[in-house]
């Protein structure tokens, strides 16, 4: 259904204020929203993709771009107890407490004028699941700069914009990290997101000596 082909009416690569009210508005539906309407399933993949990595249960994560902690939740109930939170949105992340699964929680904007207020080389891994579509590729050298060398990035890339023709950002920034080897490509399989398409998983690992 065509209302449900992109974020729920939010346009790509909208403004940061745009992004927040959009989903200070959707934050008490979301999660209803995302399982009864479009079987949205990443956060649950993206999960198991990471525990795959990271075998270490206290391992320090954080989920980017963490909206209710739908991801946290699924890594919680796979045994994960150091997890933090960042996103753009005070409701969403508001919403991500009650449910109990985070350390540390942070509002801020990925990809925004500034970096994001977390000190470099902090984490063992990082999630960003049905994020990086709207801010853009660039937001990998930010979630590269706050995880360890040798830590795991996991994220979400929807095949329509992965395979759209316009869309050129991420056809030149992925190969690009890739070959300058600030990661590892460690997998990207193709995998269901929601009803209406799949993604890619990519998982990396983050290079940081020579
Ligand atoms: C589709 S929701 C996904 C939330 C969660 N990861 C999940 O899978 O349920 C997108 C989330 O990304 C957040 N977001 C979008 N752009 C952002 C940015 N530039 N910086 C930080 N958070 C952002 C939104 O506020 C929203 O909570």
């Amino acid at each position: 259904m065509a209302h449900k082909s992109a974020a729920f009416g939010l346009k790509w690569r909208s403004s940061p204020t745009d992004i927040r009210n959009h989903y200070a508005k959707r934050s008490a539906q979301y999660d209803k929203e995302v399982s009864d309407e479009i079987g949205y399933v990443a956060p649950r993949k993206a999960a198991e993709t990471l525990a795959t990595w990271i075998k270490d249960k206290d391992a320090r994560i954080l989920d980017a771009g963490a909206g209710t902690g739908l991801v946290g939740k699924c890594l919680q109930q796979l045994g994960y107890n150091n997890l933090d939170a960042l996103d753009i949105c005070p409701e969403m992340i508001e919403i991500a407490e009650r449910k109990g699964v985070y350390k540390n929680m942070y509002v801020d904007i990925l990809g925004g004028p500034n970096p994001i207020q977390l000190p470099s080389n902090q984490y063992d891994a990082v999630v960003c699941v049905g994020v990086i579509e709207q801010p853009g590729p660039a937001v990998l050298d930010e979630l590269i700069r706050i995880t360890k060398h040798n830590g795991i990035i996991v994220f979400t890339l929807r095949v329509d914009i992965a395979e759209d023709p316009d869309e050129v950002d991420f056809k030149q920034k992925l190969p690009t990290i890739e070959s300058e080897n600030k990661v590892m490509l460690l997998s990207k399989p193709r995998t269901a997101y929601h009803d209406v398409t799949d993604c890619f998983m990519y998982s990396y690992k983050v290079l940081k000596e020579a």
